[in-house]
């Protein structure tokens, strides 16, 4: 059985996607954020389900599709734990593994690119991300790389599988699709024959510009492709409302708590947040709580720990609604507190389904699956 091997020319950048034959289940690795058309046309032809998307690691030269996918797709997340991905649903660590179907994939933690970069192992295929290349290897001189690290990478852990496991590298700029572990120790130039201080002497004079799309790319890898500079959302300003200090669009929301402005305050229960999805690093503190949609009886001595006198607050629930109360409320604590408009859901269309209009997660900033 062979991948479907991928490439987006802008970046040169193979995506690799991996199914089981009889379930369509399916998997994909490093997918590019630019290709997601392409990449969904590609799930429709041949029937498949999409349960996981992948990273080597956190990307620079181009945006991953992560977030698109799990919410076009429906797949979960998974990324390198080492790579500070922290919207993934799936920390990795090495020897890790996922399923699809009756397939499984396994990752070998290959440092030496990043501190955290991953190479996977699905049966006699590895795809090595920026760590083996073809006839070559991942630079080492900046991100938390290490021509040490990717010695040992090489050859402790690539090296040391069957020879005839074909290679399928993250990148190829001269148009090679593929090789062998076999091919690769025997020539690749970078390190065949080479002692690890001739290696790290060749990594460490190479003199490579820095990555076109870095500054732009890595911040938003970093949050599994959500890009928060995408439509400027974030200038829209606050909506006086009477009874809390006012409503504010989602992104607003989120530019003042990462600029440590604000205090994010998700007020949803305990099952929404685990079911439908949270946002890393908000505080937990359910307004009602399931089963029964009781009051919590802790709410107001919750807030108060969370919150410093100096600080907003910014309530996020499912619609933007039960924060209204919960922000009265915190309003009567005397907090200078926010609603979030739309929520984490958005409102209800016409059919009476949530995601489709507004809200914190169509709005593309940072969650994760529970
Ligand atoms: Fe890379």
């Amino acid at each position: 059985m062979q991948p479907l091997q991928l490439f987006d020319p802008a970046s040169s950048t193979y995506t690799y996607v991996l199914f089981d034959e009889t379930t369509r289940d399916a998997l994909i690795i490093d997918p590019v954020d630019d290709q997601l058309e392409r990449d969904m046309a590609t799930l429709r032809q041949y029937g498949l389900t999409l349960k996981w998307t992948l990273e080597t690691h956190a990307h620079a030269d181009h945006i991953t599709s992560a977030a698109q996918l799990a919410e076009h797709a429906g797949a979960k997340t998974a990324a390198p734990k080492a790579c500070g991905i922290e919207t993934a649903a799936v920390q990795l660590s090495d020897g890790d593994t996922l399923t699809f179907g009756r397939e499984t994939i396994q990752a070998l933690h290959t440092p030496g690119h990043t501190a955290g970069s991953m190479s996977y192992l699905w049966r006699a295929h590895v795809f090595t991300g920026d760590t083996l290349l073809i006839n070559g290897c991942g630079r080492t001189d900046f991100q938390s790389g290490s021509a040490r690290d990717m010695h040992r990478s090489l050859t402790e852990i690539l090296f040391k599988l069957p020879e005839q496991t074909t290679v399928w590298p993250g990148h190829d700029y001269h148009g090679r699709t593929q090789s062998t572990i076999g091919a690769e120790k025997s020539v690749n130039a970078r390190i065949a024959g080479k002692t690890l201080e001739e290696f790290v002497a060749l990594m460490e004079g190479l003199n490579l510009p820095k990555p076109r799309r870095i500054d732009e790319a890595l911040p938003a890898n970093l949050a599994s492709g959500v890009r928060h500079d995408a439509d400027g959302a974030d200038t829209e300003g606050v909506r006086t409302a009477a009874g809390y200090a006012g409503d504010v669009p989602a992104a607003l929301a989120y530019a003042w708590w990462q600029a440590g402005d604000a205090v994010l305050v998700d007020v949803r229960t305990d099952a929404e947040r685990e079911w439908v999805g949270f946002v890393p690093g908000a505080v937990a503190l359910a307004w009602k709580q399931w089963p029964g949609m009781a009051m919590n009886p802790h709410f107001d001595e919750g807030l108060r720990s969370a919150v410093p006198a100096h600080k907003k607050v910014v309530l996020l629930c499912r619609s933007g609604v039960r924060s209204i109360a919960a922000a009265k409320r915190a309003t009567e604590l005397g907090l200078q507190a926010y609603n979030i408009l739309e929520g984490f859901e958005g409102d209800s269309d016409t059919h009476a389904h949530r995601g489709n209009k507004g809200g914190w997660r169509l709005r593309e900033l940072p969650w994760r699956q529970g």
